[in-house]
């Protein structure tokens, strides 16, 4: 443990014992000192239980990481992600062309201003009623097919951006290996007016492919040829022969590169299907929106700057005072998808027991993410956040500005999100419990029967982060936030936040009870999984 590790395990013991309420008592200025603006967002942590020396202990720690450096270093292409062998450039995607060719040369960042042109001349194609399937019709509806990383960016952001959406085309999403899932997609859909994108940086994803394979099935039953199937599908993969064989035409397949992380690929030709929907001025603002926040997050001072502050928080929290989860709370019903994306960005990036030596971390890393947007969230697991044993710091977003035309209703949403920070940290003590009940004519016993089950502990600590209304350039701000928040963390915890091994072993043994089904050997598997195994067969 270095010096600055210890120090913050000083400070932690302090504070832990320390109300976040009693700290606005004493600096009138805390708001004002404990929030900053940048790239369209207003970051208010004045809520975290934390004080001006927390934050610069952390900063001076982020410096002896080099975090800097780090960052030098995974913005000019080193290869970071050290078990992979791969560099880490998803920023250069949204930077302007003279940085792209002077970060990755003249011919991969023609490969990238070509495959961007190529997006534009698919998607005015599309919107344009000019892409037609195998009758003649011209395409309504698309349907992309992927999971995980590429699938959660372009939803999140789907979602968020309803209000951009272009009305000649609906965009439609498949992810999860459930036929239900299959199912209810193609129920809506009529085969001679759909196009399907595939989406798959290795193209060899279980789930990926059998819904890739269903999709195929479907057309083909509905009268396609195997000749028309060439004009109903794209490929976005880094394995353009695997997606060839699988019947892709050569001049539908965007790339992909193994420079750009599953998680991190949105800013690629994963974010086409967003593309589809939104137009693409509306995804190029989108990057732009990343764009600024990189600039911000490469250029602002630590202790001024929203990701690494972000990322020093959660630390914090997380490594020093004990706090095991996260929740992150969009007041916003269209940032609905966002805690599903932090969770994969967050906890398949940092959830990992060693650092990039393969060492044993010393440090707690990656918290429990989960989340809902409000308010519907208050109806569901807040009553464990405000009265059980676990506390839980909390990520609060809201717009200023909603979209649609009920602002009384946003008028309440808002409400609602700086009521739920404030009761989180005030709570509400025994006595108050009591005087309250008293105060409402309850008789003495009773008041005193019924006032325990009424206590809050509070002091959970809470950020909150603003903006005025979610635009495509504000998104590509919040998604590139939450990225480098995660880059920072692992920084700090000197992981590697761009493998994902855990991974693996499921995926194995996943095959490996497949080919039980098919007869094939379970002696190398527990009797319960041999049990369940023989549960499933029987039922069939
Ligand atoms: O969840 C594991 C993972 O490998 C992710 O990292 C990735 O985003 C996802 O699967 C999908 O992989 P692919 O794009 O290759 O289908």
């Amino acid at each position: 443990m270095n010096t600055m590790e210890s120090i913050l395990k000083y400070l932690a013991l302090q504070f832990a014992g320390q109300s976040i309420h009693s700290h606005f008592e004493t600096d009138l200025k805390r708001f004002d000192k404990y929030s900053i603006s940048a790239s369209q967002l207003f970051f208010d942590y004045s809520k975290q239980n934390l004080n001006v020396e927390v934050i610069s202990t952390l900063v001076a720690w982020a410096g002896e990481c080099q975090l800097s450096e780090q960052t030098n270093s995974m913005y000019s292409g080193v290869k970071i992600n050290n078990t992979e062998k791969r560099a880490v450039l998803h920023t250069v995607l949204r930077a302007p062309a003279n940085i792209q060719k002077q970060v990755l040369g003249e011919k991969l960042a023609d490969e990238v201003a070509q495959t961007d042109a190529r997006m534009i001349e698919l998607v005015t194609a599309l919107h344009a009623g000019e892409l037609t399937g195998f009758t003649g019709k011209a395409f309504s509806d698309v349907i992309a097919i992927g999971i995980g990383g590429s699938y959660y960016g372009p939803k999140v952001c789907d979602e968020a951006l309803k209000p951009y959406r272009q009305a000649s085309v609906r965009v439609h999403y498949l992810a999860n290996v459930d036929g239900i899932t299959v199912t209810n997609k193609l129920q809506g859909l009529d085969p001679e007016t759909t196009l399907v994108v595939v989406v798959s940086k290795t193209f060899v994803t279980q789930e990926t492919m059998l819904n890739a394979l269903a999709v195929k099935q479907w057309l083909l039953e509905s009268g396609c040829s195997e000749g028309d199937l060439l004009g109903h599908f794209i490929a976005v993969t880094a394995a353009s022969g695997i997606a060839e064989d699988f019947g892709i035409a050569k001049r539908n397949i965007l790339p992909m590169w193994d420079w750009v992380g599953g998680r991190f690929s949105l800013w690629s030709a994963v974010g086409f299907p967003l593309a589809c929907d939104i137009g693409m001025e509306n995804f190029k603002l989108l990057r732009e929106g990343a764009y600024e926040m990189d600039c911000h997050f490469v250029d602002a001072p630590f202790s001024e700057n929203i990701p690494v502050l972000l990322a020093l928080i959660g630390i914090w929290n997380r490594s020093f005072l004990g706090y095991e989860s996260l929740a992150v709370l969009p007041y916003d019903h269209s940032l609905r998808y966002l805690p599903g994306y932090l969770q994969q960005l967050d906890m398949e990036s940092n959830g990992k027991r060693v650092d990039i030596n393969g060492e044993v971390l010393k440090l707690a890393a990656a918290p429990i993410v989960f989340g809902q947007e409000g308010t519907n969230g208050q109806h569901a697991f807040m009553q464990m956040m405000h009265q059980s044993h676990t506390t839980i710091p909390t990520e609060f977003l809201v717009p200023m500005q909603g979209h649609s035309k009920y602002t009384e209703h946003h008028k309440v949403l808002v409400a609602n999100c700086f009521a739920q920070s404030e009761a989180l940290m005030q709570g509400k003590t025994l006595q108050q419990a009591f005087q309250e009940l008293i105060d409402g004519g309850m008789a003495d016993d009773e008041a005193k029967a019924l006032a325990p089950h009424k206590v809050m502990s509070g002091n959970v600590p809470s950020s909150t982060i603003t903006f005025d209304k979610l635009t495509p350039k504000v998104m590509g701000s919040l998604m590139a936030l939450y990225e480098h928040k995660i880059f920072v963390q692992g920084v700090m915890w000197n992981l590697n936040s761009f493998d994902q091994w855990g991974v693996e072993l499921g995926k194995q043994l996943g095959s490996a009870v497949l080919s039980v089904f098919e007869g094939g050997d379970d002696s190398k598997l527990s009797a319960s999984s041999q049990g369940l195994i023989k549960r499933f067969m029987d039922s069939e």
